[in-house]
């Protein structure tokens, strides 16, 4: 016993000699703080986060002190001042909150007058980074490096959490309760909300929006407002209210009231939306002129709006900015809406180019303006009032602006067109006409190939993905109808997908029921094997996409079959036989399932190292087993290391391979 407390006291003598030897040790070292400290200067801002770009770290004075950053903009630019502060004395009129955080997150304060942004942390030099909201899982911080961003103009702030439900009953003064702050895309880009209610729920829609472009069909007129002041928006099927303003997170507070009264607005901002709704009631007369004015304004406009709405080419993936081109007119405006206006978009129907199932598409000429004899060609698929179904669905998957991408067809506006008892849908004209009649006449090089199908995999995989290039989160989509007749050759020989009217949302928004009604369909001579059988797991989402996989497989393969890469290259035959032949269900399904057919890959075709990896690669995509199939995306994947792979390849031995051009 005595042996046994000699050495709990001798343990315990040990271990207050090592704790209070760690801790002097540790206090000797250094007990101080590491951070940031310049005066201010421009940072480096990226998506939801800002780098200081100071190259001066310092020792903290005080043991006490924490890093510390404030943050403001100046004519667009944020600048940035990094110091040591101890957290128990206010900076700049604020206390720093929060400050044991190892992230420094900026919170907002009104200081004077000004926007300003603090933050705090601990942690060696943890002032370096700035971040606009808590970091959160939802979404990828990308770590930014000063060698890879330049410093720029600061687009708008806003709140964007895009969709959520909120507790908001569309009264008073609501709150959009969205913890994200980001920095807009692009600098034309401002704040804006929409309420609506959607079965029975209240949703909040926050986000940056370009007001050039519609938004749900709407041109905003209020974004230059300082305040977001609810409109309701009429002839939607639900109540919905949207606003818009160009003030850092003016979309947070949202004013159903009139904000002549707004409860509770101290700050500068909402006293100068008082001092104008003030004087528009002084001068209602004056008011009444100026509507007058604008609403025979607004009309001109539309007109030229429609005509001229930014040409677009795509999303860049690196800055997820709309990339603007002129030269491919066809692939223009970005317009995803209803046109609820009366009066119809001045269109001259050409000639049919297009005949589909449950409608035609027409060449047309939208009309740059009333005495300009300019005009864009479009065009115009046109289903009649029996098809509305399928007109609804297919604008109602366009109506996703999220689904914008330059592998997918361009949309600009749908119309009733009652008079005439029919439905319109106005899209971008590709010149080319669809896939199917291109390889009918030309014979593509391999650079062709590779162009073609890499970008028909980019469209689908953006189709099935949840996410834009963005980030965004978008609803998937599975189209049910892929191949080569539903696919477009744009001017630079890039695809896009067309025809959404077997489409489907993978989303929460079907119904079980639906979903089990919603078995077999497309075209036989491309259905995979399962959709054949009608077997398909309709509850899982996936094997709509393994379905369009299969369909898209048989598509590289029409590509492949038309390249001069695989040697003797043959007239143009569809999967499974000859074009003019009508293949019905119970016929392919001896093919494709009975004998597992499948289209032939000569030997021949392998002796170019490219087509060989793609065969394997298309080959992977067919496959009976819809589990075993590989997504769209990886396509995306393999078509990159294959051109890699190649121009190795060409550099090594560039003579034995294909030259690339295309003939007719
Ligand atoms: N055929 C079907 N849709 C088309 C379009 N948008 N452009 C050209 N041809 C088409």
């Amino acid at each position: 016993m005595e042996r046994v407390m000699e050495r709990v006291a001798f343990g315990s003598v040990l271990l207050v000699c090592l704790v209070s030897g760690a801790s002097a040790l540790l206090h000797t070292a250094n007990p101080h703080a590491v951070c940031k400290s310049c005066d201010p200067q421009p940072a480096i801002c990226k998506s939801y986060q800002c780098i200081a770009n100071c190259s001066f770290p310092k020792v903290c004075p005080n043991p006490d002190d924490v890093c510390a950053a404030v943050w403001w903009r100046e004519d667009g630019v944020v600048m940035v001042e990094t110091m040591c502060h101890d957290p128990m004395q206010p900076l700049y009129g604020v206390k720093l909150d929060n400050f044991s955080s190892s992230d420094c997150v900026l919170t907002i304060r009104f200081v004077k007058g000004r926007i300003l942004r603090l933050c705090a942390c601990t942690g060696h030099e943890c002032n370096e980074h700035m971040l606009l909201n808590k970091p959160d899982n939802d979404y990828d911080l990308v770590l930014l490096r000063t060698s890879e961003t330049k410093v720029f103009r600061l687009p708008q702030l806003c709140k964007f959490c895009d969709v959520e439900s909120t507790a908001c009953n569309a009264t008073g003064v609501c709150e959009s309760s969205c913890n994200i702050t980001s920095i807009c895309e692009n600098p034309d880009e401002v704040c804006v909300s929409a309420w609506r209610r959607s079965e029975g729920n209240a949703i909040i829609e926050t986000v940056c929006h370009n007001p050039a472009l519609p938004f749900y069909g709407q041109y905003l007129t209020d974004y230059n407002n300082t305040v977001c002041q609810m409109k309701q928006v009429e002839d939607m099927k639900e109540e919905f209210y949207i606003c818009s303003c160009n003030e850092e997170e003016c979309n947070d507070r949202l004013f159903f009231t009139d904000v002549s009264s707004p409860p509770g607005t101290e700050s500068p901002l909402s006293k100068r939306s008082l001092r104008s709704v003030l004087l528009v009631s002084l001068f209602p007369v004056l008011i009444a002129v100026v509507v007058l004015l604008s609403a025979f304004y607004c009309f001109h406009m539309f007109h030229q709006h429609n005509l001229k709405a930014p040409k677009t080419k795509g999303i860049d993936s690196e800055t997820c900015a709309i990339i603007v081109s002129d030269d491919d007119r066809s692939d223009s405006s970005s317009a995803n809406s209803l046109n609820h206006n009366t009066e119809l978009l001045p269109i001259q129907l050409d000639a049919i180019v297009g005949k589909g199932r449950f409608a035609e598409v027409y060449r047309a000429k939208l009309k740059q303006g009333a005495k300009d004899e300019s005009f864009q060609k479009v065009a115009v698929k046109i289903f009649p009032y029996e098809e509305y179904a399928s007109w609804k669905t297919e604008w109602e998957i366009f109506s996703d602006t999220e689904l914008r991408h330059e592998n997918v067809l361009q949309f600009l506006t749908a119309e009733d067109r009652k008079a005439e008892q029919c439905y319109w849908l106005i899209t971008a004209y590709h010149e080319r006409g669809n896939l199917q009649e291109f390889l009918t006449q030309h014979v593509i090089g391999w650079d062709e190939l590779c162009r073609m199908g890499g970008s028909l995999a980019r469209g689908v995989a953006h189709l099935h993905a949840d996410r834009t290039l963005c980030g965004r989160s978008k609803a998937p989509i599975a189209h049910r109808d892929l191949k080569s007749a539903n696919v477009l050759v744009k001017a630079d020989l890039s695809c896009c997908l067309c025809d959404f009217g077997l489409s489907l949302r993978l989303d929460n928004s079907m119904s079980p029921e639906e979903l089990a009604n919603s078995g077999q369909v497309g075209t036989a001579r491309y259905m995979a094997p399962e959709v054949l059988e009608s077997r398909m797991d309709l509850e899982n989402i996936e094997s709509f996409k393994q379905a369009d996989v299969y369909s898209m497989a048989l598509v590289l393969w029409e590509i492949t079959s038309r390249c001069s890469a695989i040697g003797d290259v043959r007239e143009y035959k569809p999967p499974f036989g000859k074009l003019k032949d009508h293949l019905c269900v119970e016929s392919m399904k001896d093919d494709v399932i009975r004998d597992e057919l499948r289209p032939e890959i000569p030997a021949s075709w392998t002796n170019h190292t490219g087509v060989q990896l793609l065969c394997s690669s298309i080959e992977e995509c067919w496959d009976h087993d819809p589990e075993a199939r590989l997504t769209a995306q990886c396509i995306v994947e393999r078509f990159s290391e294959i051109s890699s792979t190649m121009i190795s390849v060409s550099s090594d031995d560039k003579s034995a391979q294909d030259s690339g051009n295309y003939e007719k």
